[in-house]
């Protein structure tokens, strides 16, 4: 395989009953790109995820990623192997604050020991790692505040740097802009850019100007399968995406 693809479904399908939600995917990522996956409500970005995450069992097709079929795998297994993922919803804990958010997220990916001072030791480090991450994300400040208590842009920032906790190789976002009014999305955007300096990100997103403007490959999902693929220009001249999901602009 090329080694440069780090993530890559082979004719991934998977229906919910008599309803096909995913139509023989064939995807391949590219380490250190940003790869957005578009297309209309319902097309299959967010099951899709779901698939290359573990988070749902596919109903045919194989998932590698570096090199590794992980197909079979539960989530926390591929999170263990470097891949962190976003959710649509805000997934932070109302009642943790912004730094114990991060710190738990840091502890699920590390070895479980028995070993009380070892386990004092891996606390210390999952410290020190979330306060590195609030540091970097630019919520070092509300450090301590509970997170119900955070604007809804905060949440959002924050987690991004759920994700980032866990050192991962490549991350998911899924609709990181979803709900932030325009003024946040230059924070949310530099984020992402930032973090596609040492990983690789793949990015469902509905802001066709953003997605265009961060993106180095875009797939275009519709009705469950892969219409168009290639980068942000030749995307948006393609017809076929023009009539799908652009309503011909
Ligand atoms: N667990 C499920 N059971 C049955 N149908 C489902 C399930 N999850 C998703 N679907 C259906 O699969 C289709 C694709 O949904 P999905 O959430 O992947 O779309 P999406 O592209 O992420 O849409 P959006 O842009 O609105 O987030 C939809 O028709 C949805 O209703
Ligand atoms: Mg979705």
């Amino acid at each position: 395989m090329d080694d440069q693809v780090v993530l890559e479904a082979r004719g991934l399908s998977k229906n919910f009953g008599a309803l096909q939600v995913i139509n023989d995917v064939n995807l391949q990522v590219r380490r250190g790109a940003i790869h957005s996956i578009i297309g209309p409500n319902g097309a299959g970005k967010t099951t899709l995820f779901n698939l290359l995450t573990g988070f749902l069992k596919a109903s045919s097709g194989r998932v590698i990623y570096q090199g590794k079929d992980i197909t079979d795998l539960p989530p926390f297994k591929v999170a263990r192997m470097g891949m962190a993922r976003s959710f649509q919803i805000t997934s932070v804990f109302p009642e943790l604050t912004v730094h114990e958010n991060v710190r738990v997220s840091a502890q699920a990916t590390q070895a479980h020991h028995y070993n009380f001072m070892m386990n004092y030791k891996r606390l210390k480090q999952a410290e020190t790692k979330a306060d590195a991450v609030l540091a970097s994300i630019g919520l070092y400040e509300q450090r301590d505040q509970l997170c119900k208590n955070l604007s809804y842009g905060d949440r959002r920032v924050l987690d991004i740097g759920i994700s980032q906790a866990t050192e991962p190789q490549l991350v998911l976002l899924d609709e990181p802009l979803a709900g932030l009014q325009a003024a946040d999305h230059e924070r949310l955007v530099g984020l992402i850019e930032d973090m596609a300096h040492s990983m690789t990100v793949v990015l469902i997103d509905h802001n066709i100007d953003i997605v265009t403007s961060v993106s180095h490959v875009i797939t275009v999902l519709n009705q469950g399968q892969v219409i168009a693929e290639g980068t942000p220009e030749e995307v948006k001249g393609n017809p076929k995406v023009q009539e799908a999901y652009l309503g011909g602009v």
